[in-house]
C-alpha cells in the first residue's frame, strides 16, 4: 500500500492517480470516497453535518482503505491528525509530499470546495500538522516548483530503492524507471545500484 499525506495543495491526488496509473494499481482518493458515499462534497459535509462528522466518515473510509487491496492511496490532508489512523498507516509505504504554506496557498487559495481555507488559524494548523507528516512519512518529497509528472517519477525511483520491499512491487517500480531495465523472462530484476 503507498499513501499520499501532505498539506492542501500538495499535489496527492494528481501525483497519487498518475503514480497509480503507473504501477497499474488502483488510485483512491479518501475525500473522493466520501463524497460519494454521502452524495455531497467536501463542502456540503463541513457545512450541513460539522466537521466532527467529516473527521468522523475520514477515518473510517482511512480504515476500510488501509484494509483493501493494495492501492495507492491519498488521503485529506487532516486525516493524520487522528492518532489511530496514524498507526494504520505504519503498514504502507507513507510518502509525505513538502509544501509550504504560501505555496500550497497559491495553489489551492479561492478554492470554494475546500472549507479549511476559512480558518483563521490555518497557518497553525499547517504547523502543528508539520511534525505530524514527517512522523508518519517513509519518504519526504519536495513539491516547490515542481509539475506533478516530476514528483512522480522521484517517488517511483527512490521507492524503487527502499529496502524491504517485496520483489514484486519493486519489479514493477524498476521497470517504470527503465522500461528497458526488466525483460519478462527476469523475474525479480536486479537490484539498481544504491540498493542495500
Ligand atoms: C482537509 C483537507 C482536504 C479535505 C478537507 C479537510 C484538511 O483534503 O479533506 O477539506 O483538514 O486539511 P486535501 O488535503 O486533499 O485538500
Amino acid at each position: 500500500m503507498i499513501v499520499l499525506v501532505g498539506f492542501m495543495g500538495a499535489g496527492k491526488t494528481t501525483v497519487g492517480r498518475l503514480l497509480a496509473a503507473k504501477l497499474g494499481v488502483r488510485f483512491a482518493d479518501s475525500d473522493q470516497v466520501i463524497e460519494q458515499r454521502r452524495g455531497r462534497s467536501v463542502r456540503e459535509i463541513f457545512a450541513e453535518d460539522g466537521e466532527p462528522a467529516f473527521r468522523l466518515a475520514e477515518r473510517e473510509v482511512v480504515a476500510e482503505l488501509m484494509r483493501g487491496p493494495d492501492a495507492v492511496v491519498a488521503v485529506g490532508g487532516g486525516a493524520v491528525e487522528h492518532q489511530p489512523s496514524r498507526r494504520l498507516l505504519r503498514a504502507a509505504r507513507v510518502i509525505y509530499l513538502e509544501v509550504s504554506y504560501d505555496e500550497a496557498m497559491r495553489r489551492v487559495g479561492g478554492d470554494a470546495g475546500r472549507p479549511l481555507l476559512s480558518r483563521p488559524d490555518l497557518a497553525d494548523i499547517y504547523r502543528r500538522r508539520l511534525p505530524v507528516y514527517q512522523s508518519v512519512a517513509t519518504l519526504i518529497v519536495a513539491t516547490a516548483g515542481r509539475p506533478a509528472e516530476a514528483v512522480c517519477r522521484e517517488v517511483i525511483g527512490r521507492l524503487a530503492r527502499e529496502p524491504g520491499l517485496p520483489p514484486g512491487p519493486r519489479v514493477r517500480l524498476l521497470s517504470q524507471q527503465d522500461p528497458n531495465r526488466i525483460r519478462p523472462h527476469e523475474g525479480v530484476a536486479p537490484c539498481a545500484s544504491g540498493c542495500p
